[in-house]
Parts: structure tokens; C-alpha cells; sequence
């Protein structure tokens, strides 16, 4: 049976209250805290970086997912893992050394991934398999919470699920961007066993009623 992971994005949070934020969502049932990392050049948009990962560390023992939407990518890996980071995924086209980066990432004993945008082609994945610990498939353009999820990226996790399973490896396939209880279970048929949710969970006043409805629909 298919383990499921329901990780919220951070981004939607209120940042003045952050430390609460985390623990109660990670109180209603979250499994992972998703943390999205923007430079204002991989993509419009500048979030937060390894001071604020310090800072919640200590508020949640679930692990802290972190997405790199920077480049370049590989000067900030050690100082999210200093900062508590449990995985870290980045973007391949935005790192010159894929295969460096990865290593990186695991010599500082994190989890590795890779992330692909809606237009990423999946063939980056082919001679690094055995590097990686989570697949992340994008079902938005990076960069703003609350967009709406393009369904071209079921058939990309399909495509995923595939590939994890000719490889043998117990390799995390994560989905990022729109997700909802109405469109979880679509995203779970096509092979996705982790949830990123941002504006479908801090957008609302109850955490745990949407992640219980979630996870009612990934039941099902
Ligand atoms: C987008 C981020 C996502 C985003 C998800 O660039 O990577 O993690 O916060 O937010 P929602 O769930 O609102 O699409
Ligand atoms: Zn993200």
C-alpha cells in the first residue's frame, strides 16, 4: 500500500507568525513542511532562505522539504542543511553540475531531488537514478502560490512512476503546485505518493479539515 505524504507550502503561511503556522499545521496532520526558496532570478519572485529554515526548525519534527528555485544552486546547500533542511530539490537546468549538485546534497546528508518544470523534459533523471531520493514534478510555472494546476503534468507523473519503478528505488514522487482535494486523487492515480499544498491549506481557517479531506479523498 502506498504510503501518502501531504506536505504544505509554507509560502501561504503568515510569515509574522510563522513558528505557529508550522506547528499547527504539522498539529492538523501535515507530514512534511514544503519550503519554497526564490532568488528574484531563477524565478520573479524572493521568499526566504536558510535564516527562516534555523528559525522554524525548532517548532516542527517532521522533515522540512526544501525547493530551490535559485540559481545557482550549489553555494546555498550547505547552509540549508546547517540549517535543518531534511531534503533538498533543485531545478536541473538551473545547476551546471547536476550530478555535483545531487552528490552535494547527499554529502551533507540530506535527501536529493530533482524538480521539472511544466516544460522540463525527463530525461535529466537518466544517468543520475541512483542519486536520487525524490522526483519533483511541477503542475504550475514556479514562482507564485495560488495558481491553477495544468493537467498536462498527470501524464509527466505517469511518466515518473514508470521510471521509478524500472528503477527499483525507493524514490519519493512529489507533485507541486495547485493541488486541492478536489484534484489529490487524479494526482495519486497518476502515480504521486507526496502532496505539495500551499494557498488549499493556509488559505483557509481549519488545517486539519483540509488535510482530513485530503486524505479522504486519497482513501477513496
Ligand atoms: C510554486 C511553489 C509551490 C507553491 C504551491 O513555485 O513551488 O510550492 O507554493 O502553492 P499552491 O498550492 O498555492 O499552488
Ligand atoms: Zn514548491
Amino acid at each position: 500500500m502506498t504510503t501518502y505524504r501531504i506536505a504544505p507550502s509554507i509560502l501561504s503561511a503568515d510569515f509574522a507568525r510563522l513558528g505557529e503556522e508550522v506547528r499547527n499545521v504539522v498539529a492538523a496532520g501535515a507530514d512534511i513542511i514544503h519550503f519554497d526558496v526564490m532568488d528574484n532570478h531563477y524565478v520573479p519572485n524572493l521568499t526566504i532562505g536558510p535564516l527562516v529554515c534555523q528559525a522554524i526548525r525548532p517548532h516542527v519534527d517532521v522533515p522540512i522539504d526544501v525547493h530551490l528555485m535559485v540559481k545557482p544552486v550549489d553555494r546555498i546547500i550547505p547552509d540549508f542543511a546547517k540549517a535543518g533542511a531534511n531534503i533538498i530539490t533543485f531545478h536541473p537546468e538551473a545547476s551546471e553540475h547536476v550530478d555535483r549538485s545531487l552528490q552535494l546534497i547527499r554529502d551533507h546528508g540530506c535527501k536529493a531531488g530533482l524538480v521539472f518544470n511544466p516544460h522540463t523534459p525527463l530525461h535529466y533523471l537518466e544517468h543520475v537514478m541512483d542519486k536520487i531520493d525524490m522526483i519533483l514534478i511541477m503542475s504550475v510555472n514556479p514562482g507564485f502560490g495560488g495558481q491553477s494546476f495544468i493537467p498536462q503534468a498527470l501524464k509527466k507523473i505517469e511518466q515518473a512512476r514508470r521510471m521509478i519503478d524500472e528503477s527499483g528505488r525507493d524514490i519519493m514522487l512529489e507533485v507541486d503546485g495547485g493541488i486541492k482535494a478536489d484534484n489529490i486523487a487524479a494526482a495519486a492515480a497518476a502515480g504521486a505518493d507526496t502532496f505539495v499544498a500551499g494557498s488549499a491549506i493556509f488559505g483557509k481557517p481549519d488545517y486539519k479539515a483540509v488535510i482530513d479531506a485530503m486524505r479522504a479523498e486519497l482513501a477513496k
